[in-house]
């Protein structure tokens, strides 16, 4: 690949290459994509010619094509769609099947549910394998998670169809947001599917078969005013950014603007912070009791605040001190708490989706909402105390990682503060 591509005079080089590419669209009907590539070739090997100082690796070989007939790698698509595939290699999409935390629950869950059952979590973090049953993960593409070529396959998510709602179609055809884009690789079909909430429905929402939500992050959002006002999951989770849809040499004039495909949530912990607020603390002290209230809000999150697996979780400490000293301290929880069938509060991943049988409670917060919570203090003998409150995220598998002999073991355990707020307070009527 040329690394020094986006150094070139861009505008030299567009005329010749234009034309390549408005050629190709014309026999790319007829013709077919290899007779095609090889004129695109002769063009572009034409044009570099005419430049001395510049040499292309590229000129001379043949463009990359996808597999007509079954999955075809990121990095081929990379070759072409190098500032796209650079930002997804980053996302926990392209990880979903590699990182550890999953390898380590895809391992219980196989221990304790057996090999069937963990089918089911491949379905999500390895999707390629919904064509060609690559289960027993033998195939690179297999372990390359949520890949480019499974998510524009997709044509259709069909809600009404919970348990297997995401229709694709495997091959030449790569589908998306633009409108009559053209490329030598592949053929293209629009579709506004890619713009709306629906496309990430497929896998971001699950109910398990005792008919528990355990994935519910767009059903809230469905309910929610952004669905009403059209704000879609891309909107927040997938922004355009400055950026080539393809490298230079093979198209020149794209828009200049990509959808940013790192789509990052909570391990984004600046947007995390940004989602929730915490405001209007007061107080009243009368004798020894005290009444601490305040608002926390979520303002940011196109959903529930947290979203996704219970193992996220957000708390409000809220600590009484004299003179340094902590007096009293509470705990407010934002989080879901599921059930097993004999009433066992669940903590691991791969339990939820196969043992989770009742909601026991749900504290989160909706989106938009504004929650007033209010604390009591009893016995109180101080007359002036120092309240302090701090919001923190928490990650927690309650679970540990190990490698595959068992070796390595370490607790993944995050906490995150997000905001604080402090105010001293006096006894009144002294
Ligand atoms: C030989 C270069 C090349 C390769 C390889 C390639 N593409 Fe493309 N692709 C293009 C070009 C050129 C466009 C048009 C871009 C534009 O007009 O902005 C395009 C457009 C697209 C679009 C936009 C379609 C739309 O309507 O929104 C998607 C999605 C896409 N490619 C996905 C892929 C995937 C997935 C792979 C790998 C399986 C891949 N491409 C491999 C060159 C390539
Ligand atoms: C093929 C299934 C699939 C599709 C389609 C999909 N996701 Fe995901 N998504 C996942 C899985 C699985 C994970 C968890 C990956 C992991 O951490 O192992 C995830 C993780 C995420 C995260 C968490 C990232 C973080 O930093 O915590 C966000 C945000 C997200 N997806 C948003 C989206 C959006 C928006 C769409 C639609 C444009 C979408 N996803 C489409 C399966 C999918
Ligand atoms: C989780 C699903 C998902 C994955 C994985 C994914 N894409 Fe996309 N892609 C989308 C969505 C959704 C859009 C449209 C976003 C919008 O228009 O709001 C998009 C847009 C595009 C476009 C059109 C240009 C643009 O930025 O809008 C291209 C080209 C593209 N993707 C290529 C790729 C390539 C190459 C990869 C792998 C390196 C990839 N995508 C991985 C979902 C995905
Ligand atoms: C108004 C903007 C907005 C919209 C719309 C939105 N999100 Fe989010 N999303 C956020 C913010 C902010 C966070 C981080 C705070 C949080 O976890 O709620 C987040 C976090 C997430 C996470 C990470 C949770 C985790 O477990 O790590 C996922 C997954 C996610 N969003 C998926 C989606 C999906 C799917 C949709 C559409 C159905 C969507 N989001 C719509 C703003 C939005
Ligand atoms: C319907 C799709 C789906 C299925 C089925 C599924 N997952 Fe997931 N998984 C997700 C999504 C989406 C996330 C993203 C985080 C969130 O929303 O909380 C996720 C997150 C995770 C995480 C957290 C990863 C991280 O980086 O923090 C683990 C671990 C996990 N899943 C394990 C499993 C196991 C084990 C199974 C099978 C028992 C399974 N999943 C089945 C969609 C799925």
């Amino acid at each position: 690949m040329d690394k020094h591509s986006s150094l070139r005079d861009p505008f030299e080089r567009s005329t010749n290459q234009r034309k390549g590419i408005r050629l190709l669209g014309g026999l790319m009907a007829t013709a077919g994509a290899i007779l095609a590539t090889s004129i695109l070739n002769a063009e572009r090997g034409g044009a570099f010619a005419q430049q001395p100082e510049a040499s292309d690796v590229r000129s001379g070989k043949a463009l990359p094509q996808v597999n007509p007939d079954g999955w075809t790698s990121s990095a081929v698509c990379g070759e072409c769609h190098q500032a796209i595939h650079a930002v997804w290699r980053q996302s926990l999409h392209a990880n979903s099947w590699s990182n550890g935390v999953f390898q380590a629950a895809l391992r219980r869950s196989r221990d304790n549910y057996g090999e069937e059952r963990s089918r089911l979590c491949l379905s999500c973090h390895a999707p390629t394998v919904r064509h060609g049953n690559d289960y027993a993960v033998k195939e690179s593409i297999t372990m390359e998670g949520i890949t480019c070529d499974f998510c524009h396959s997709i044509h259709a998510v069909e809600l009404a169809d919970p348990n297997d709602p995401i229709r694709f179609a495997v091959g030449k055809t790569k589908y998306g947001p633009l409108r009559h884009a053209q490329s030598p690789a592949h053929q293209i079909v629009n579709s506004d599917l890619f713009k709306r909430s629906e496309f990430c429905a497929g896998c971001h929402e699950y109910k398990n078969s005792h008919g528990i939500t355990v994935l519910g992050t767009y059903g809230e959002w469905k309910n929610s005013s952004y669905a009403k006002r059209g704000t879609e999951c891309q909107d927040c989770h997938m922004p355009l950014v400055a950026g080539r849809t393809v490298a230079l040499d093979v198209k020149s004039d794209t828009s200049g603007k990509v959808n940013l495909h790192n789509i990052s949530g909570s391990h984004d912990i600046e947007r995390v912070r940004k989602a929730v607020t915490l405001d209007g603390v007061g107080y009243q002290w009368a004798s020894d009791k005290v009444w601490v209230f305040m608002q926390v809000a979520n303002t940011g999150s196109g959903h529930c605040f947290p979203t996704g697996l219970p193992m996220h979780r957000a708390v409000l400490e809220v600590k009484l001190l004299n003179a340094g000293e902590v007096v009293d301290q509470r705990q407010i929880p934002f989080e879901v708490v599921m059930l097993d069938e004999s009433g066992r509060p669940l903590r691991r991943e791969e339990e939820f989706f196969v043992s989770a049988a009742k909601v026991r409670s749900d504290t989160r917060l909706k989106p938009n909402e504004v929650r007033t919570v209010e604390i009591s203090f009893r016995d109180i003998k101080a007359s002036r105390l120092l309240m302090t409150a701090s919001l923190y995220y928490e990650y927690s598998t309650g679970a540990l990682v190990t490698d595959e002999k068992g070796e390595r073991i370490e607790p993944v355990e995050m906490k995150f503060l997000l905001a604080s707020r402090e105010q001293s307070m006096k006894r009144m009527g002294r």
